[in-house]
């Protein structure tokens, strides 16, 4: 039996509690937090997009044709334009036959997994998969199986065993992220995809934090090797790079047929509202255009100039963990880095395993050079004294 008191009590002991912040400005680089005006650097908003105008009269403009609310499920009541004109623009994004839109990330992994494999097919993930993935592949009734993190050893040795026990029909999904949210490092995929190959598996591949920031035109860590063909399943958010809401899994068309049919997130749930699919068709136009090619270059800037600052190795990926170890220490930084007008809370366990709490630092093309020179300057200096 669930004791709220005596768990929050425990959490509270072993510094896990969390409690919400809220804001009181529109999304962007600063965070305003009781009158205090910090400097965000814990958004996912990574081309600057989340408040930007064509994305905001987007959604104005998709209320004033289509409403707000959906009113039923598409099942039900039938989708609008807007979802219809976002898949068709995912489906052609990505390379793939089709796109499914759903409601966010979460609920794309939860439907796109409980649809596409089921009771007696065998689920590989990468351990430090987001938890939507792995809760996703639970709830299909698959076996679930883990690789440790990036180890192609151990995914082979799971795939030989899968391959030795495996009836017939069982169907066999490999799991990764195109750069892993709390790490952002990415997988060896040229390998993975070899290994997919070898065993007659499936691939999904999950760009949440690679899409609109890697690649030519923000096309994800997939087509920037040229392996998009390779993957079975994309997944991209909405919520990040793109500034608004929502996320698609590209795949065939028979796929998404199936997904249609049997992901209960998108079966049994209201749609999303057309002015949330028309704010982010607005979002993958300007990654995919010439404003989106500047961000990029203007992210990748602000990447370098961090990295180069901190002494470690550049990478594409907007986010830089700084690794502290113990909770406790995680959260005296955090708030050590407000007083200094920075806005980057601990990640602690179950987003990361105990004892690998860190300070998530993501950076945003609309960054200033002096505010991550601020940042780089203050993390030196605090860590110093830690
Ligand atoms: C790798 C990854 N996949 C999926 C999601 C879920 O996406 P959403 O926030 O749209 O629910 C996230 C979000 O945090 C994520 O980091």
């Amino acid at each position: 039996m669930r004791d709220p008191n005596s768990e929050i009590k425990k959490l509270e002991d072993e510094n896990l509690y969390r409690a919400v912040r809220y804001g009181t400005e529109e999304t962007g680089t600063n965070f305003c937090l009781n009158d205090k005006r910090l400097i965000n650097f814990c958004s996912n908003n990574y081309l600057g997009l989340c408040s930007h105008n064509r994305i905001k009269n987007a959604a104005k403009k998709a209320i004033d044709s289509f409403g707000v609310g959906s009113g039923a499920s598409r099942l039900v009541s039938g989708g609008t334009l807007p979802h219809m004109i976002i898949e068709d623009e995912s489906a052609s994004f990505f390379n793939k036959e089709s796109a499914i839109y759903f409601s966010n990330g979460y609920a794309a992994s939860l439907g796109t997994l409980g649809a596409i494999v089921q009771e007696n097919d065998i689920v590989i993930i990468d351990k430090l998969c987001h938890a939507s993935l792995i809760d996703g592949a639970k709830l299909s009734g698959a076996t679930l199986r883990s690789f440790s993190h990036n180890d192609l050893t151990k995914l082979e040795k799971i795939l030989t065993s899968s391959r030795n026990t495996k009836k017939k029909e069982t169907r066999i999904l490999i799991i990764t992220e195109g750069i892993f949210s709390m790490d952002g490092d990415s997988p060896p995929l040229p390998e993975i995809v070899d290994l997919k190959k070898k065993y007659n598996a499936l691939l999904m591949v999950d760009e949440a934090h690679s899409f609109g920031v890697c690649g030519n035109k923000g096309k994800g860590i997939l087509h920037s090797i040229g392996l998009e063909k390779e993957a079975d399943f994309i997944m991209a958010t909405f919520g990040k790079s793109a500034g608004a809401a929502g996320a698609v899994t590209a795949t065939s068309k028979i796929w998404k047929d199936l997904i249609v049919n049997k992901a209960r997130s998108f079966i049994y749930s209201t749609a999303p509202m057309p002015s949330q699919a028309a704010a982010a068709s607005e979002g993958l136009k300007i990654i995919n255009g010439e404003e989106g090619d500047i961000r990029r270059e203007k992210l990748k800037k602000n990447i370098t100039s961090l990295c180069n600052k901190l002494e470690i190795e550049t990478s594409e990926a907007a986010i830089t963990p700084i690794m502290i170890g113990d909770e406790s220490s995680a959260i005296n930084l955090s708030n050590d880095l407000i007083d200094h007008g920075i806005y980057a809370p601990a990640i602690r366990y179950p987003t990361v395993a105990r004892g690998m709490a860190r300070i998530r630092i993501t950076l945003s093309s609309d960054h200033t050079e002096e505010e991550v020179m601020h940042l780089a300057n203050t993390l030196i200096a605090l860590r110093r004294v830690n």
